[in-house]
Formats: C-alpha cells, sequence, structure tokens
C-alpha cells in the first residue's frame, strides 16, 4: 500500500468524499488560494491537544516548550496559555516571547555560547531560569551580577553531560561525552560545577538539566539518561532536575515513536524507582508541533528521465525544509485534491534552488497524474522547517496560517521583496 497513513496528518483533517483534504474545517486548496503557495498550515487545535497531554503527564510549570522547533508570538502565546513555560535558546528568542507578552518568569534561557549581552537581557528581564553550559559563561554571570548592586542572585540550573548515547542523527546527538555542550560528568566537570555554583555569590544552584539528543525514538535512551543523571543529581538533593526534550516523531510511513504520554511515564517512573525527590520537568519541542502542521505547494515541472528517474519540483525548497538535505530526513508528499489515493509514482520532489542539494523528498510516492498546478503537501513538517528557514537565492519565505472551526488565522505573514531589502543600507 503506498496510501498517505492518515496517522501523519494533524489531528483535524479530514478527506471529503471527492478526495479533498481540509484541516480545522477549512479546505486546503481554499487555504493555498487565498494565502499563496508554498505555505505552512498549523491545525490549532492538535496544538493544543499536545500541550495539554504533555501537561497532563508531567504537571503544569512542568513542561518547557522548546521555542527552536517553532517561534513566533501566535506560539510562543498558544503554549504559555496552554500553562507550558518556554525554552529560549538566543536573545532573539526571549525577545519573541517577551514580545508575545509571555512573562520573564516563564522563560529559561539555554545555549551553550551566550554572549554577555544575551546574560544581561535575560537578568534584566529576570527570567526564570538560566541553564549555566560552561564555567566561562559562570565567569561571564559573576562579572554581570557584580554590577548588579544587591539584587537577588539569578536561579540557575546547570547542563550536564550525561555520556548518554542517543541513536538518533550524529548533528542532533547532544548527550555524549564529545560534545560542545554541558558540564562533563565522567571527567569530573559537574562535580566541580556544582561545587563553584554553591559558593558562588552571583548564582542560586536551584537544579540540574540534561538534554540527549532530538528525534529520539528508543524510550529506554531516556530511561539510561534518567538514570545517569538520578545517580549524580540524588545525594546533591538540588530541588529541580531538568530531563531534556528529544522525544522523536514519526514522519514517513513505517515509523513508530512514544506518545507523549508514554514518554512521561517512563521518564517518571524511572525517576520515582531512583529515589528522584527533585521536580522532573521536561522541554519537548518537536513532539509538540512537528505533526501539526503540513507545507503546501505547487508543483511547477514534472521531468520524467526515462531509466532514470522523475523529478517533480515545487515553489519551494531547502529555504522552508533544510531537513533533509542537513540530516536526510525522510518526509511523505502527497496530493490535497486526492489526500487518500494510492500512490504508486515513485518520484524525486526537489525545490527551486540553484544547487542539486535542493531535494524535500528523495523517494516520495506519488498518485501517477500528479501534474504542473498540482498542490503537492508534506505533513509532519511543523518543527524546524519554518525556523531554520532561510532565503537563499532570495526567495521570500512562507506566511504560517493557524486553523480551527472553519477559520484560518494569518500568524505569520509571507516575506515581500521589500523585506528582501530592508536591511541592506
Ligand atoms: N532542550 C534543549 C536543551 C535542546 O537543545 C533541544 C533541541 C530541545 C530541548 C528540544 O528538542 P526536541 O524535543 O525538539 O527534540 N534542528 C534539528 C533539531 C535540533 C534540536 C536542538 N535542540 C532537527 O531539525 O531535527
Amino acid at each position: 500500500m503506498t496510501v498517505l497513513p492518515a496517522r501523519l496528518l494533524p489531528d483535524t483533517a479530514s478527506v471529503d468524499p471527492s478526495g479533498a483534504l481540509s484541516i480545522g474545517g477549512c479546505a486546503v486548496a481554499d487555504l493555498a488560494a487565498e494565502f499563496g503557495t508554498p505555505l505552512f498550515v498549523y491545525d490549532e487545535r492538535h496544538l493544543r491537544a499536545r500541550c495539554r497531554e504533555a501537561v497532563a503527564a508531567f504537571g503544569r510549570e512542568r513542561v518547557v516548550y522548546a521555542t527552536k522547533a517553532f517561534l513566533c508570538r501566535a506560539m510562543a502565546r498558544l503554549a504559555y496559555d496552554e500553562g507550558l513555560l518556554l525554552d529560549v535558546a538566543s536573545g532573539g528568542e526571549l525577545h519573541v516571547a517577551l514580545a508575545a507578552d509571555v512573562p520573564a518568569s516563564a522563560l529559561l534561557l539555554h545555549g551553550n555560547n551566550k554572549s554577555p549581552r544575551e546574560l544581561g537581557e535575560a537578568l534584566e528581564a529576570g527570567v526564570r531560569r538560566i541553564v549555566v553550559d560552561s564555567f566561562d559563561e559562570l565567569d561571564r554571570l559573576e562579572a554581570l551580577v557584580s554590577g548588579r548592586g544587591d539584587r537577588p542572585a539569578p536561579p540557575v540550573l546547570l547542563r550536564i553531560t550525561p555520556g548518554v548515547h542517543a541513536h538518533t542523527h550524529a548533528f542532533i546527538a547532544t548527550g555524549q561525552d564529545d560534545s560542545k555542550f554541558g558540564f562533563n560528568l565522567a571527567n569530573g566537570d559537574a562535580l566541580r560545577a556544582v561545587d563553584r555554583a554553591r559558593r558562588s555569590r552571583a548564582v542560586e544552584l536551584v537544579g540540574l538539566h540534561c538534554h540527549i539528543g532530538s528525534n529520539v525514538f528508543e524510550a529506554s535512551s531516556f530511561a539510561r539518561a534518567a538514570e545517569v543523571m538520578a545517580d549524580f543529581a540524588v545525594p546533591l538533593d538540588l530541588p529541580e532536575l531538568v530531563l531534556g526534550g528529544g522525544l522523536g516523531v514519526a514522519y514517513v510511513e513505517g515509523e513508530e515513536a512514544p506518545t507523549i504520554t508514554e514518554w512521561g511515564n517512563v521518564l517518571l517512573d524511572a525517576c520515582s524507582a531512583l529515589g528522584v525527590r527533585s521536580t522532573v520537568s521536561v522541554e519537548p519541542g518537536r513532539a509538540i508541533v512537528a505533526a501539526a502542521a503540513i507545507t503546501v505547494y505547487t508543483v511547477g515541472t514534472v521531468k520524467e528521465i526515462p531509466g532514470v528517474r522523475t523529478y517533480v519540483a515545487v515553489d519551494g525548497g531547502m529555504s522552508d525544509n533544510p531537513r533533509p538535505v542537513l540530516y536526510g530526513s525522510g518526509y511523505e508528499s502527497f496530493l490535497p485534491r486526492a489526500a487518500a489515493a494510492d500512490r504508486p509514482l515513485t518520484a524525486r520532489v526537489v525545490g527551486k534552488h540553484c544547487e542539486s542539494g535542493d531535494v524535500l523528498s528523495f523517494e516520495a510516492q506519488l498518485p501517477a497524474d500528479v501534474a504542473v498546478g498540482d498542490l503537492l503537501a508534506m505533513p509532519v513538517t511543523g518543527a524546524y522547517g519554518q525556523s531554520m528557514g532561510s532565503n537563499y537565492n532570495k526567495i521570500t519565505r512562507p506566511p504560517v496560517v493557524f486553523v480551527g472551526d472553519g477559520q484560518a488565522r494569518l500568524v505569520i505573514r509571507r516575506e515581500t521583496y521589500d523585506d528582501l531589502l530592508s536591511r541592506d543600507v
């Protein structure tokens, strides 16, 4: 069978008798006509359902949405309104979250190389936690805090590298010893950092953090990280333990990932069995937003090279989804006019950028009658596509709409040619 598995579509997706796809009660063809293509369509009910599932699994203020996966004011606000805290990993992410009226008391600042300016902005805003990544950062914080009079020391977590290998792409594995992130547990840096932070008057050490990698499918990798962290954390008796994000999602037919609820069960059971008394929090990004969105493109050329392959070129590409090029990630393709149709044609879906590497799907299955002018969509594009997009070739970045109850709400408009010139001096 080459029919698109319905479970890869957003929660409110429905297919009418003619085969046409709607999301949130909005026909995808109408959305494309109104907003143009390429277009990111997010199912608002799906986003909220994943936030609620996470809060039900871990508790209120125990789930931190990793904004790097997808951030704009509407998303920051939605996550906060659903009871999540937000992880920001740069001054820019901090700025957007604050601009969405998310209070600083709901924000955690991350980053392996935070600048003095970013640290200063976070201190000034009064973020809830700074997750300290290095001894150099402790130096920077001490220098900054000493100039702040007798305001209270900022509460911090220390990011620990637990030496756990997550089964994922090397570029997105972060918990192994050979990593730019965090204080190494095995070589004693982690303990030295705890000692130093406890003695420092510039910070208030409230807990530990780890993140082993992203798009991790094995619940056992998370349990292993919890075990290593618990060994280290329990004797220190600190109030907070953050066990990172990293829960994988199914992108293509045949992939299976644990649900957020299952992830919660594995992590919380492991922690209680290990005697962890700290409050345990997590930081999911992808698991909240990935499957909530599809990207809709228009087919511009279909080129068949007999005996070689068929290329189907769409009006976006690596500028709206660099993941296939960066990590070799797979995506399904389908036609929104025939969302439940058989897809017997194998083709390579490519973008419109000036390089051969500009591939969106290496081995796509499509209906045999795919033609120029068709809308072509890819599901599970809600994480790390829009956020890692670019305007390479001065292609204008696509808009984002949130759909629900038959209404479409534009939350990011399409970039314009004038935007492309707006920073030239
Ligand atoms: N917490 C920290 C400290 C992180 O570094 C990350 C992701 C997360 C949470 C959220 O991870 P998630 O739940 O989304 O897996 N661009 C890559 C993913 C890089 C993830 C970096 N850190 C991709 O497209 O697969």
